[in-house]
């Protein structure tokens, strides 16, 4: 009976051993920096990241950051959630508005900078801030908290309460944690950009 399960054993052991040797070589090497995490180098048939970075309006620091991660947040940002409809005032740079029928081109020079005005409440800037680098000034904590729950961290208008408005913090509250820190190492990875004249 012992001898049985030993050799039951081995040969899991064998099996798995044998399985593991027919990995292709290139499974499980790490991509571009770090992320082992978001299975960098591997080919999952998600390519949304590589539509992210091609579609950026700006041009990316990518530093030690997760270049996947940041695609998706691109992806994210650009080609879902509509952040640039409501946080770039203007949204279309001269002559790139395809409201118009003319070819589309973002207002890159307020890209993310914020300024559209809804009733009382102005979109803010959400791009790095001097000198922290940090997003709309937020710690990724602190950002995760206001995609999930909408805290106002500015306390900008205390007379509507502590929470922000318009920003559509109900909707992007089921986004996975992934995907909410995908956004924000995109956002940590555009350029700081500077508001320009608000209006709705
Ligand atoms: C429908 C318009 C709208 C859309 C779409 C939108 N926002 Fe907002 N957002 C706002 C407004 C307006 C505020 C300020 C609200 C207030 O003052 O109560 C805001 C505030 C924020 C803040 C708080 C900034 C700070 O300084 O505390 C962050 C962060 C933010 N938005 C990120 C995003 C991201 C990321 C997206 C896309 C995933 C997005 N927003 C999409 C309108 C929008």
């Amino acid at each position: 009976m012992q001898t049985r399960s030993i050799l039951i054993a081995s040969g899991v052991f064998l099996t798995a051993a044998f399985c593991t040797a027919l990995l292709p070589a290139h499974a499980g090497q790490a991509g571009e920096g770090r992320g082992e995490r978001h299975g960098e180098g591997r080919d999952d048939g998600d390519n949304r990241w590589q539509k992210g970075l091609a579609i950026a309006p700006v041009q990316l620091n990518f530093q030690d950051r997760n270049k996947r991660l940041v695609g998706l947040g691109s992806y994210i940002v650009n080609g879902v959630a509509g952040c640039n409809d409501c946080h770039t005032h203007p949204n279309f740079a001269p002559g790139g508005d395809p409201y118009l029928g003319q070819p589309k081109m973002i207002n890159t020079a307020n890209y993310l900078a914020g300024g559209r005005v809804f009733g009382p409440f102005i979109s803010r800037n959400i791009t790095p801030e001097a000198p922290s680098g940090l997003p709309a000034g937020l710690t990724l904590a602190q950002f995760k908290e206001v995609l999930r729950v909408g805290t106002d961290f500015d306390n900008a208008h205390p007379q509507f309460g502590p929470l922000l408005q318009v920003m559509p913090w109900p909707v992007y509250q089921s986004l996975t944690d992934e995907d909410i820190e995908a956004i924000y190492a995109y956002l940590s990875a555009i350029p700081h950009a500077e508001q320009g004249p608000v209006g709705p």
